[in-house]
């Protein structure tokens, strides 16, 4: 049965072990830094920290697309596992940028709690709020980062209070920033009383001091007076709201634990990563069409969250991203593709980091395999070992940009190869005009991904294509009698008629207002966003 736990130690004890997490962030805020001084920390990789950047000529291991580096932003999501003490980590890279959300929101369907990364100069920024909008849905623990300490930073209480108010969750501090900007000596940890000094010059941080509580008159020598009364009256303030970390309140999406930092200068990192490792949960049961499974059942289950093609010029492959649910999953085992009821021996099973990869033996619930994928496996795909089952598909957001991609020479097979395998990986949505010639017209959630788009058919494809913008904002598959499709569509101005790429009707519209004009007209059609 799979909805009933095995007894199986070692099952049990490797998933308690695991934490699978996510870091959202607005562009800027910090996200690559935190990710890099975390597996630096974790002594993942090696290089140092400082020399990080896509300014510089080291790319941060998860940035390894060329055309991330070129824009400086993470358009693709990459999963990387490391150890901390007892915990086995994994942790998948989400795109900030806002044209690449979706690829987000599927990454998030994968994990089960979100790091949340904020500046503390700008707060909650545009992206943040979305993403955590996402969180929201599926109800992930968020710890949350204010980062940037060593700048000038807004008013801690400031910030805390747009936590509450903009994302509607109770914002608990862990530790108490000391001053901002030039001013910062450190943080002070609400929980164990415990000082942890910024040094800005120093290498080595000096050593944190334990003290009675913020009251500890020790602290005016360590501080001086007037820091140390400010954090008298700061914190008193913060423990008379009656402010006091609830773990399961944290769990349930009632709270959010949030501690001040900075990661450029691995400052507040090391209580960050306890919390982590401490706090964030293992992985958590999943529902499927058999009820909740939990991590902890007999047999393997997972679901496909992402496809990638080409990962490695010289492999040339697609791979898709598998998360482990539950039972064990094992090298050359026999799994079957919910979708289709097809069996496949999962004979090369691999680990990426970065741009490498290395084949694995087992991988645990909460663990991301990479299955090399010609063709089998589609993004929200539920594989299984011995006992079927599935789980829900992974919602797709509806496009909103639309280009028409234009070939400029005649390398028609490895135009059309791309356009599938990049369709496939769920980076665009893929339509072909009823009229006229069969130029595939590309529909993408933002307007950057059509670039992305052209720039990956030449580079991974070795195809030169234009990508004209074209005008629609939406597009619906539409199901109904043949003749009232084709009477709604040729008497609509700004629609266009087209197909999917497995001859379903669909529509295109010039603006939401054709669109709900042709819903409120047409009660025989039905008009739908997500495919049929
Ligand atoms: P992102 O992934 O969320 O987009 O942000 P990223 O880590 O790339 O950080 C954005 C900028 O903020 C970078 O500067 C980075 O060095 C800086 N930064 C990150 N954490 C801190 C911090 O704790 N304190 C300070 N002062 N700066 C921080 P950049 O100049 O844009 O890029 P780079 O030259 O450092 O690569």
């Amino acid at each position: 049965m799979l909805t009933v736990a095995s007894t199986d130690s070692t099952l049990i004890a490797e998933v308690a072990r695991r934490r699978t997490f996510a870091i959202i962030s607005h562009p800027d805020a910090g996200k690559t830094t935190l990710t890099e001084k975390l597996l630096l920390y974790a002594g993942a990789i090696e290089l140092a920290g400082a020399v990080r950047g896509r300014k510089s000529e080291r790319a941060v291991v998860s940035d390894w697309m060329d055309i991330e580096r070129e824009r400086g932003i993470s358009v693709t999501s990459a999963a990387v596992e490391f150890d901390i003490g007892a915990h086995h980590l994994t942790l998948l890279d989400t795109p900030g940028h806002k044209d690449f959300s979706e690829d987000t929101y599927r990454t998030l369907f994968a994990v089960d709690g979100v790091v949340m990364v904020i500046d503390a100069a700008k707060g909650i920024e545009a992206q943040t709020r979305k993403l955590f909008e996402v969180c929201k849905l599926r109800k992930l623990p968020v710890l949350t980062f204010i980062n940037k300490l060593d700048q000038p930073s807004r008013d801690p209480f400031d910030l805390l209070d747009e936590i509450e108010r903009v994302l509607g969750i109770h914002a608990v501090p862990m530790n108490w920033p000391i001053g901002s900007g030039d001013r910062f000596r450190g943080v002070f940890d609400l929980q164990d009383s415990i000082v942890h000094f910024y040094e800005r010059k120093g290498r080595a941080h000096e050593a944190p001091v334990q003290v009675s509580s913020a009251h500890d008159p020790r602290l005016a020598e360590l501080l001086g007076q007037q820091p140390w009364q400010h954090l008298i009256d700061e914190t008193s303030l913060v423990t008379g709201a009656g402010t006091v970390f609830d773990h399961q309140g944290y769990l349930d999406f009632l709270h959010t634990p949030v501690f001040f930092g900075s990661a450029l200068s691995n400052f507040g990192l090391e209580p960050f990563l306890k919390a982590l490792t401490e706090l964030a949960p293992p992985p958590r049961p999943r529902m499927s069409d058999l009820g909740l499974i939990p991590p902890t059942a007999p047999h393997f289950t997972g679901f496909v969250f992402k496809i990638q093609a080409n990962m490695n010029r010289r492999h040339r492959d697609r791979i898709a991203f598998l998360r482990v649910c539950s039972g064990v999953f094992e090298k050359d085992m026999v799994i079957t593709n919910a979708r289709q009821g097809a069996e496949i021996r999962a004979s090369r099973p691999y680990r990426f980091f970065g741009g490498k990869r290395e084949t694995i033996e087992k991988a645990y619930p909460g663990d991301v395999v990479g299955l090399v994928n010609p063709g089998q496996f589609g993004i929200g795909d539920t594989l299984y070992g011995d006992q079927p089952l599935k789980y829900p598909p992974i919602p797709r957001f509806p496009a909103e940009h639309f280009g028409i991609a234009r070939l400029r020479d005649v390398r028609f097979k490895q135009f059309d190869d791309g356009i599938r395998q990049l369709e496939e990986e769920g980076l665009m949505q893929v339509l072909y005009p009823t009229v006229g010639r069969r130029e595939p017209i590309l529909g993408t959630v933002g307007p950057l991904q059509l670039e992305v788009l052209k720039a990956r058919l030449e580079n991974e494809y070795n195809v030169q294509c234009d990508v004209d913008s074209l005008p629609y904002k939406a597009a619906r598959w539409v199901v109904g009698p043949a003749d009232k499709i084709a009477a709604m569509s040729a008497s609509t101005a700004g629609t266009r008629s087209a197909s999917d790429r497995d001859g379903r009707p669909m529509i295109l519209f010039e603006s939401e207002w054709a669109l709900e004009y042709c819903e409120r007209n047409n009660p025989d059609i039905k008009l739908m966003a997500v495919m049929p």
